[in-house]
């Protein structure tokens, strides 16, 4: 039987996320529920999540099949992702899918979350089509890869300390935004100055080369270090209060200056005229706008649209639809991985 008809979940972190794919492209019903039980602590804390999944993931799927106005029944596959992630997020989804597909005798598969991400943008644009460079930012992961066919990924770069959304949000906290920190930072950013405060930016040695092991990773460390350290001088000197919106452009030109560099070198490389951003960072204009306006007109950019972005259980359908229409197939016994490995890296 042909597989015309995907239904995929998504709860590796705090998303729980349900989508219904027809075809490549059809998104026939797509909710995501985000939980708001994290802001007080300032970053996701996984037994909470884990349980926050299991009390929506019912609701969740209903609500799709119901915007989709499909049954169980009609569903052909199912796919889930399995890992990175939280372990315990990840199993409430993977369990939830392993009983439709086993009760329905139905296929389903497990899909790597980065992969993923990889394909966003192929839902919205049939040009984000390999080969491209994909530029991954988000809260967990920070990565470069040539994608040099769907199923074929050359990992070149990844931060070296924190990931480009941790960066966001530890800045956030750090000026008293809230969690997550991404669009409070972006908000605030568009009122100041990003020439007010020259912070460095990070991994640009110059006269690098694409053999250098540097060459195309990140780091965002020293960058939040050097943001606290102003925001003590300023604080001491009474003086945060008025600088608020000025720290929030310049860290934001700072990171957005080493994201879009690493991504013109990747583009340079390896000669390709597509570029692919995704993760929960790609939402920022700003960013969009920094690795555009360094690629110039000749490289074509394709950003998802925001929810397709961050998590979502779309992108995982979409990925899916590649796996499945190749043959592949998960069996009962697949389980979730914390650090599930990329599959089919060159
Ligand atoms: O992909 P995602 O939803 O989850 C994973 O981490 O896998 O990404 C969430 C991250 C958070 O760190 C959040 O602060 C960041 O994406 N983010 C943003 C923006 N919107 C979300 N960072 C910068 N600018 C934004 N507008
Ligand atoms: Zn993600």
């Amino acid at each position: 039987m042909s597989i015309r008809t995907i239904l995929a979940v998504e709860t590796s972190c705090d998303e729980t996320s349900a989508a219904i794919l027809r075809g490549e492209r059809e998104l026939l019903g797509h909710v995501i529920a985000t939980q708001d039980l994290h802001s007080e602590f300032g970053g996701v804390v996984p037994e909470i999540a884990s349980r926050a999944q299991l009390a929506v993931i019912d609701r969740v799927v209903e609500r799709t099949l119901g915007e989709a106005g499909v049954t169980l029944a009609e569903i052909d596959a199912f796919a889930v992702t399995a890992g990175p992630g939280l372990i315990g997020s990840l199993l409430v989804g993977l369990n939830w899918i392993k009983a439709a597909a086993y009760s329905l005798g139905r296929p389903f598969i497990g899909v790597h979350h980065m992969e993923a991400h990889v394909f966003a943008a192929a839902l919205e644009y049939e040009e984000a089509d390999p080969p491209f460079v994909a530029t991954l930012v988000s809260g967990g992961h920070t990565l470069i890869l040539f994608v040099e066919d769907w199923g074929r990924y050359r990992i070149l770069g990844a931060t070296r300390d924190d990931a480009a959304g941790e960066a966001f949000d530890k800045t956030a906290r750090l000026l008293g935004l809230g969690y997550p920190g991404g669009p409070a930072v972006e908000r605030m950013a568009r009122e100041g100055d990003p020439g007010r405060h020259p912070f460095p930016v990070a991994m640009i040695r110059r006269g690098g080369r694409p053999g250098d092991d540097d060459y195309y990773d990140m780091s965002f460390s020293g960058l939040k270090t050097a943001v606290l350290l102003r925001v003590r001088e300023l604080e001491a000197s009474r003086q945060l209060g008025d600088e608020v919106a000025h720290l929030c452009a310049s860290f934001q030109r700072a990171a957005v200056e080493q994201i879009a560099e690493k991504t013109a070198r990747a583009v340079r490389a390896y000669g390709s005229k597509r570029v692919v951003l995704g993760g929960g960072v790609a939402r920022n204009a700003a960013l969009a706008d920094g690795v555009r306006s360094r690629l110039g007109p000749e490289v074509s950019v394709f950003v998802p649209q925001p929810r397709l972005a961050t998590d979502n259980a779309a992108m995982v359908a979409r990925a899916a639809r590649f796996r499945l229409d190749r043959g592949e197939r998960g069996d009962l016994d697949l389980n979730a991985r914390a650090d599930l490995p990329w599959p089919g890296l060159l």
